[in-house]
């Protein structure tokens, strides 16, 4: 072993930053070996981002010392690419790719091959179908970079990261936007860099993708170092509780509920993406949609909100039939909604918390005569900021200085609050943190057995274990089959998902 392999990849001692008002990083260690993928866990504001940006030179810490093989960075690193140059790389939280460059291009920008002094076109291509064969990244070279999709452009930033040379790899949240195929594949590309000997810090707050892609865990709350893990040897449940600060019932599955009259019922529904559907939701129950993602799911639910033309069969709502009803007339008729793009759809990020929490409440008890007192309102606001712990300085703050977990909060809780007979709710809990979690599951199903109906689409299958009574699978448009909460296990549900079902589940065995 070479001196330079002897000394740890990173060390970081005593690390502070301070944000005014917050104490983002406090006294943290961090050590990571070569070779090692090592998760750095917490919920979200735990500190995580800040001390990658300390790391990466983006951000000066008030104090404390960094080692990159055993080297000390005296007073950090100025900026990125002096970290770059002593072998870091880092993919962002959101890329930085230019998206009307190629792949090649993209990859090699600012670190182009030259020949006679201009960029080698033909070596750029090359060197990235040899980047992506060794690492198993593949990846059209002459693709636009704004055609792809995002698991593929995560691909290029990590062989733009590659070609300059990067020893150690740092991704943070990188699976937030992946679907878990796209996830899965990303994990083998890290787990085969680890293995030839590059070092990988995952920054995450996904249990179930460290547990199975990580060597060491090491844990932050509040800024603070709080647990270091062997994975091998730890738990979901001891991560949760280091990461939230108290026990913390994973993957509960709750008592089924008590179905009655059927409140959504769907027959032969068509759109582009959807055919010949037909599902029924009854009170007092929830039916899960499980499916990976982009097979149906989001359009069958944008029809039944009223946001995506059907071509063909008919909805009724509480035997209502509303196959041509507007999006806004679906709501005055009882069906609330809770979109799986919270940013786009779901809210106004200008607006204050308190005039998106009201939001679509123009003609319930909140408003008088169709206007909406400002008094009802922040007393409304606080009701639900509380209930569902809503995260936020004030109820005046924009929506956009929420955290993604309460934002998504902040959706839920007004949708629930409108009391309709039928909630359809896509991804519920994407991105949120552990504690968060249990909290919408509790009120989902609290909202189930107080006599409500609730389509669930989630690509969590935990989640629809957890939270279904019934569970249909959607595969290329149709739903391929139906299972009652006692069927529905992991490995039957992973395989209907994967266009498996109809093969009987004996005969692979
Ligand atoms: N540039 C900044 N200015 C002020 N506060 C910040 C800044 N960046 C992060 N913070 C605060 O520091 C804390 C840690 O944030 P962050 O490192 O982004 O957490 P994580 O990545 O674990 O979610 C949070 O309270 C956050 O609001
Ligand atoms: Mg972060």
């Amino acid at each position: 072993m070479t001196r330079r392999q002897a000394e740890p990849a990173v060390e970081l001692r005593g690390i502070t930053k301070r944000f005014p008002g917050t104490l983002a990083n406090d006294a943290v260690d961090l050590t990571v070996r070569h070779g090692e993928i090592h998760a750095l866990m917490g919920e979200n504001g735990a500190g995580k981002s800040t001390l990658m940006s300390v790391l990466y030179g983006m951000e000066r810490a008030d104090a404390g010392t960094i080692r990159i093989d055993g080297r000390a960075i005296k007073s950090g690193f100025g900026s990125p690419s002096d970290a770059m140059a002593a072998g870091l790389g880092m993919v962002h939280q959101s890329f930085k790719l230019f998206d009307s460059l190629t792949v090649a291009e993209n990859v090699v920008y600012a670190a182009e091959p030259r020949r006679f002094g201009l960029v080698d076109r033909a070596a750029a291509r090359r060197r990235v179908r040899e980047l992506a064969e060794e690492h198993g990244l593949a990846v059209d070279p002459d693709a636009r970079v704004g055609d792809l999709p995002v698991g593929l452009r995560q691909r290029v930033e990590i062989l733009k990261l590659l070609h300059r040379g990067a020893r150690t790899l740092i991704l943070d949240e990188p699976t937030a936007v992946l679907t878990p195929a796209e996830a899965d594949a990303l994990f083998a590309v890290l787990k085969s860099l680890a293995a030839q000997g590059r070092t990988v810090i995952l920054v995450t707050h996904k249990l179930r993708e460290v547990l199975e892609g990580s060597d060491n865990v090491t844990v932050l709350r509040d800024g603070r170092v709080v647990a270091r893990l062997v994975t091998a040897e730890t738990s979901a449940d001891e991560i949760a509780a280091a990461m939230t600060g108290r026990a913390v019932e994973l993957d509960r599955v709750h008592a089924p509920g008590t179905p009655a009259d059927v409140v959504l019922a769907v027959n032969g529904l068509t759109t582009d993406a959807v055919h010949d559907l037909a599902l029924t939701v009854r009170a007092g129950e929830i039916v899960g949609i499980a499916g990976v993602a982009g097979n149906g799911q989001s359009e069958l639910v944008e029809a039944l909100a009223g946001l995506r033309p059907t071509t063909a069969g008919r909805v009724t709502l509480n035997s209502e039939d509303i196959t041509h009803a507007s999006a806004t007339e679906r709501r005055v008729k009882g069906l609330a909604y809770v979109p799986e793009d919270r940013h786009a759809v779901g809210t106004a990020p200008a607006a204050s918390v308190a005039d998106n929490l009201a939001m679509g409440h123009h003609r319930t008890s909140l408003s008088s005569r169709g206007l909406l007192p400002p008094a009802a309102v922040r007393a409304h606001a606080q009701r639900l900021v509380e209930r569902f712990g809503i995260k936020a300085s004030s109820p005046e703050v924009p929506a956009s200085a929420l955290s993604g977990g309460n934002l998504q909060k902040l959706l839920i809780g007004r949708e629930l609050a409108h009391d309709a007979p039928l909630l359809l709710v896509e991804q519920p809990t994407r991105g949120v943190d552990i504690g968060a979690i249990q909290n919408i599951h509790d009120q989902l199903i609290a909202y189930r057995d107080s006599g409500h109906a609730v389509l669930l689409v989630s690509a969590e299958l935990s989640e629809i274990r957890g939270l279904a009574d019934r569970v249909l699978v959607m595969y290329e448009g149709r739903v391929t089959a139906t299972y009652t909460k006692d069927e529905a296990d992991e490995r039957t549900l992973g395989l209907a998902m994967a266009g498996g079902a109809g093969i009987a589940v004996e005969a692979v065995d």
